[in-house]
């Protein structure tokens, strides 16, 4: 079964047991700040699993588009991958552990066609936060689990919770036999031995999991399941990797025919990030030094990298890329209308790389013959950070060509003098490493600083309800969410136009401040209280006019923003307007 027939089967199952069809929120999350990218189909839904009520009723179906990074250096294995798309049936407060451990198993045995023998299925074994889940084995015995293949286990493995803090609760896994010989006399579905598989989580999201790691029953019982498409889509074709699937194949293939040796490895990068680069892309990211446009941009890189190690002629990559979104264009068809655009960002992403290479390649060399002339074997942290800060060389490129020469790196050196530079990138202050930065970066950190005169231009205009709602930045606009019951007027859009600009003829100073969160409260910083915030914040204050916590970049003068013009506004959902704008030169 191809993977768009599972996710079709899917939607389908569940739309017949009164679900609504939703569509996956993007990549790039629209209303959160403090998350890079969405990583599980909770997270868009968080609000209405505490409560909120959502449009489309209590029973929700959808497939969300992910990215998780976290294992990013573990891609090119077996099983890894950094996108992945996963499905899910969404209880908001509605059923509960009987309807769902039901749906499952109908789901799975019937629809998709899976032996009973095959499964197996985790429940929560209870502890001082929560009992043990005898309910949801029950249902599990009554569906036709046999006993022996119920298993309990701690919160380790059966608990849900996306960070340290919010919505959660004890889980349940459902684990496929793949009919490998077990690896030991207790080898059990915990076991990472490649015999069992986890293919679907049902979680019982019922608790709120407080800072100081306090429990609290929510408002309602939910229910948020996830099941990983490209790993059911692998097993029910009897593969042993996502790569052998139709959608990863074509790709591996041509690989295999244009590389001029055989590293298995090299391909699945290359295939695994060149997809995720392009759904990243497709929504909306772009390259840069920092946050997302870092993970972008190290995909990309490490993908480029990976070709050239394939001895694969980098002029290919364009042919690649078309083949890459013909074959997910049946999953995702709004690929092709941005085909261009795709393919564009990522070979000057590219060529930009290619030409750091050559350049950093050179002082490597120096490097590394300087320390064997001083006979050492480990290539110290100064230099690998010299390499990245002068000539914007990866660390990981430096780690694999130092590992290459038979040396060792030092890592930890690196990564502190890493965190303070990004430290003073942020903060504006330091302009020094300005020329490492893209072009592309300067205009979205002058559409940060927009964003946050805007924001109060309009708290001044309508009043003080307009408060953040979202914000999203490209390097052509800007686009801001904020509450307001209705249209805007001309004239109130005009004053707000107004105000952004004499503010930018003002050249107020941009300034940041570091403080606990307590501490900018009281200093009357603006923010969006209900996201998460470290111990510590930042708070940018633009001249007189603005305070907000904020992670930044800033520009360090309001002067450097050219023309502030709003192109439209809108409305966003019930009680959220949006205003786009833009700066011009
Ligand atoms: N939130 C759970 C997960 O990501 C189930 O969707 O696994």
């Amino acid at each position: 079964m191809k993977a768009i027939d599972i996710r079709n089967k899917y939607l389908n199952y569940f739309k017949n047991k009164e679900h609504k069809v939703i569509p996956s929120a993007p990549l790039i999350p629209e209303n959160d700040p403090s998350v890079l990218f969405t990583t599980a189909g909770m997270q868009p839904l968080v609000p209405y699993l505490l409560g909120e009520k959502h449009p489309e009723g209590k029973r929700l179906v959808d497939y969300q588009k992910c990215l998780r990074t976290n294992d990013i250096d573990e891609v090119g294995d077996n099983r890894h991958l950094t996108y992945f798309e996963m499905l899910g049936n969404w209880s908001l407060g509605d059923y509960f552990k009987e309807e769902a451990v039901k749906m499952s198993f109908e789901f799975l045995t019937k629809e998709l066609g899976i032996p009973v023998e095959k499964l197996s299925v985790t429940c929560f074994a209870g502890d001082e936060d929560a009992p043990r889940d005898e309910v949801t084995a029950n249902y599990w015995r009554e569906a036709g689990i046999p006993e022996e293949r119920i298993y309990f286990y701690g919160k380790d493995d059966n608990w849900w919770i996306a960070g340290e803090e919010g919505p959660c609760g004890p889980d349940t896994e459902m684990f496929y036999d793949t009919g490998k010989p077990p690896c030991s006399e207790d080898c059990q579905p915990s076991c990472n031995c490649g015999k069992y598989v986890e293919i679907w989580n049902n979680v019982f999201m019922e608790y709120y999991k407080h800072k100081d790691g306090k429990y609290e029953k929510l408002k309602q019982q939910n229910v948020d399941t996830g099941l990983g498409l490209e790993r059911m889509a692998m097993l029910l074709q009897g593969k042993q990797t996502p790569f052998d699937t139709e959608l990863f194949a074509p790709v591996m293939e041509k690989l295999e025919k244009l590389s001029k040796n055989d590293s298995i490895e090299s391909r699945r990068i290359v295939a695994e990030h060149l997809r995720a680069s392009i759904m990243i892309i497709l929504d909306g990211g772009v390259p840069s030094n920092i946050d997302r446009g870092y993970v972008l941009r190290k995909l990309i890189r490490r993908m480029t990298r990976h070709l050239n190690k394939l001895e694969i002629d980098l002029s290919e990559l364009e042919n690649l890329i078309e083949l890459n979104i013909e074959t997910l264009k049946e999953m995702y068809p709004e690929l092709v209308d941005n085909k261009k655009r795709i393919k564009q960002v990522i070979i000057e992403e590219k060529n930009k790389f290619m030409k750091t290479i050559s350049h950093g390649e050179k002082e490597f060399e120096k490097a590394i013959n300087k320390a064997k002339q001083e006979g050492k074997k480990v290539i110290d942290g100064q230099t690998i950070f010299k390499l990245y800060e002068t000539y914007g060389f990866p660390p990981e490129i430096t780690a694999d060509l130092a590992t290459e020469q038979g040396f060792k790196i030092d890592i930890t050196e690196f990564d502190k003098l890493f965190k303070e530079h990004q430290e003073k990138s942020r903060m504006g202050s330091e302009q020094k490493f300005k020329g490492g930065l893209a072009e592309q970066n300067e205009k979205t950190i002058a559409y940060h600083t927009a964003t946050h005169l805007l924001h109060k231009a309009l708290q001044i205009v309508l009043g003080e309800h307009a408060k953040q709602k979202g914000s999203n930045i490209t390097v052509e606009r800007l686009r801001f969410d904020f509450s307001h019951p209705e249209k805007m007027t001309k004239e109130q859009l005009q004053q707000v136009e107004d105000i952004v600009n004499e503010q930018i003829k003002r050249d107020l100073k941009v300034t940041c401040e570091e403080m606990s969160l307590e501490q900018a409260k009281e200093s009357g910083a603006t923010g969006l209280f209900e996201n998460k915030y470290g111990e510590k914040v930042k708070v940018y204050t633009i001249g007189d006019f603005s305070k907000e916590i904020c992670g930044g970049p800033h520009v360090s003068h309001t002067g450097e923003l050219g023309h502030f013009k709003i192109k439209k506004e809108e409305s966003s959902s019930a009680g959220v307007r949006r205003i786009k704008a833009i700066l011009e030169d």
